[in-house]
């Protein structure tokens, strides 16, 4: 690509980065400045792309400068935003977390308290702006198994309202991912918890868990698709998958979108055995399944919606250089081009000897 495509693509992503004047007295840490910072004498401030602190904002007032431009996209959203959804997000945790307790006690699921869980706190939730944004800088390293399944049903209520899921439909498809994993808390926390890698008869144990969760729910009064997407939530369409093998047509449109959003989560999440990945290399890793174990419509999907919510976030270089993410090409996701915080423009699929590192 050519220095001038380059340009008007640096300039193609202010449809996604619109910069906006903002007051110094409303400034927020965390915003990112839309452009460089000059004083009154015209000496250098501060850098298009600097990531707003309070020691920034002391010092702006201190100038007795007005106004500023800062970034305004989906992926630079206030402190406040994230903090508020950060909240919901906690307190459905802990409703969650009763729920799976009641499960592992009485063997029954408290399925009221799930159905209310969806329709008032997760699905309202999944409206959010920069909704996957948020639940990246949210993570915590805490209950995995509870995490995993409200990240998976708010995931998948993201791609069902792509796929135009919509009312009841939609909701029973946030339930299933909600309790997608519900039969682990019939396998041996030992198992679940265990740093090394796992033993056959360990492997076999932990492969029961759609199984277990289905015959929880099977005399319960859900929706018998979502019984099956709990049950098939690990099938694959090339038929590499368990409990059963199924392939193709065979695997209900539930699961196959549970799928979706269970590899997405389970990779870009900090697990026991291994650090979390970059969600571009769980979208690599999609691309590279998506016509053999995946469904395609699914996976595309969601793709396009994680690149584009990958679009002006912050990240960081091998060389540990700051930059922000411009453009997401089609195939070598893992490396977009990005601009650094000096204003330089690189793409990362011609200079293979720098990599995307992190999400900052
Ligand atoms: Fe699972």
């Amino acid at each position: 690509m050519s220095e001038k495509e380059l340009k008007n693509l640096d300039n193609l992503s202010n449809g996604y980065t619109t910069k906006k004047l903002c007051r110094i007295d409303n400034l927020k840490t965390g915003m990112k400045l839309g452009k460089d910072v000059v004083s009154i004498d015209s000496s250098f401030l501060l850098a298009e792309g600097t990531t707003i602190t309070r020691a920034h904002i002391k010092h702006l007032k201190a100038l007795k400068l007005n106004s500023v431009y800062v970034v305004d996209s989906p992926c630079c959203r206030s402190e406040q935003a994230l903090s508020n959804f950060e909240k919901k997000y906690e307190k459905i945790m802990v409703s969650l977390k009763l729920a799976f307790e009641h499960v592992r006690i009485f063997n029954e699921v408290p399925l009221a308290q799930m159905q209310e869980l969806v329709d008032f706190s997760i699905n309202p939730m999944i409206e959010t702006r920069g909704i996957l944004e948020c639940l990246r800088k949210i993570q915590k390293q805490d209950c995995y198994t509870y995490r995993h399944s409200l990240n998976v049903a708010i995931i998948a209520g993201i791609i069902g309202k792509w796929c135009k899921y919509q009312g009841r439909e939609l909701a029973d498809l946030i339930l299933a991912g909600l309790l997608h994993d519900i039969g682990k808390v019939q396998v041996p926390v030992y198992i679940l918890n265990k740093p090394a890698r796992l033993t056959d008869g360990e492997m076999q144990e932990i492969r029961k868990h759609p199984e277990y969760g289905y015959k929880l729910l099977k005399e319960l009064a859900v929706p018998q698709k979502v019984k099956m997407a709990v049950l098939q939530h690990h099938e694959r369409k090339d038929g590499s998958g368990y409990p059963k093998g199924r392939t193709g047509q065979e695997i209900c449109d539930y699961a196959a979108i549970i799928a979706v959003a269970d590899v997405y989560d389970a990779m870009t999440t900090t697990r026991v055995y291994r650090s979390k990945q970059t969600p571009l290399l769980a979208a690599e890793v999609l691309l590279e399944q998506m016509y053999s174990q995946l469904d395609p419509y699914v996976c595309n999907t969601f793709l396009t919606y994680l690149k584009n919510s990958c679009i002006g976030a912050s990240v960081r270089l091998s060389d540990g250089q700051l930059a922000w993410i411009i453009h997401i090409g089609q195939q070598k996701v893992c490396r977009p081009i990005v601009r650094t915080a000096d204003g330089q423009l690189i793409n990362l699929e011609l200079q293979r000897n720098l990599e995307l590192l992190e999400f900052i």
